[in-house]
């Protein structure tokens, strides 16, 4: 499951203008600044792979990258952003609703959650909106390493508080994995993961 060689492919405006062959492809989603494109580097071992940025709404297009020339991984734009313009919004659910029903490389998408907070209506109802399209979820716990001193709870007990509320949904609760950006926990686990639902 080991990554040798990452090449940025293109960045596409819409779901129609990505690339056509038909390698399997992950995409990654979730909140803006939940570290989609931290977790890209993290699971490459390159810094700038994928840009990142203290501040939201960073990644704007669907930007591929392939993976050993055979599998894609692919960056999206954060859904949640609470400056965005209702337009900007409004765009969002469409150009990336169109890229999910119209996806047929799509091995499966990994959703982002941020750890270090208790659960996100927003994330909540994303989950939901996969799971009803019928589309492959995996959950990626992420921030894992940071720990708020005093009050609020820990990476461990936010977790557990999401799944609480999402196995009400599920018959059998999608495949989960806990990681950090920065200390790499769960990278191995992620990417043996991934090739295990490749090779299905
Ligand atoms: P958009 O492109 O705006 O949707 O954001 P994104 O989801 O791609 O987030 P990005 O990877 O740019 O990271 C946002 C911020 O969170 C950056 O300041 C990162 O350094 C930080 N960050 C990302 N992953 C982790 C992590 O695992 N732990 C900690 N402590 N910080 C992280
Ligand atoms: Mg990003």
């Amino acid at each position: 499951a080991q990554i040798k060689e990452v090449e940025f492919v293109k960045s596409s405006g819409r779901a129609k203008d990505c690339p056509r062959d038909a390698r399997p492809e992950f995409a990654i989603l979730g909140r803006s600044n939940v570290g989609k494109s931290s977790l890209i580097n993290a699971l490459v071992r390159k810094k700038e792979v994928a840009l990142t940025s203290k501040r939201p709404g960073k990644t704007q297009l669907i930007n591929h990258f392939l993976v050993n020339r055979s599998w894609y991984i692919v960056d999206l734009p954060g859904y949640g952003f609470a400056k965005a313009s209702d337009a900007a919004r409004m765009d969002w659910s469409a150009f990336t609703k169109g890229y999910f029903l119209n996806r047929d490389s799509l091995v499966a998408v990994l959703l982002l959650i941020d750890a270090s907070v208790p659960p996100q209506k927003i994330d909540l109802d994303c989950a939901n909106w996969i799971g009803r399209n019928n589309i492959p979820m995996t959950f990626v716990f992420t921030k894992c390493d940071k720990v708020k001193g005093g009050k609020g709870k820990r990476p461990d007990e936010n977790i557990r508080d999401f799944q609480e509320l999402i196995i009400q949904n599920y018959r059998e609760h999608p495949p989960w994995i806990m990681t950090s950006s920065v200390t790499g926990l769960g990278r191995d686990n992620l990417l043996l993961h991934m090739s295990q639902l490749r090779n299905y």
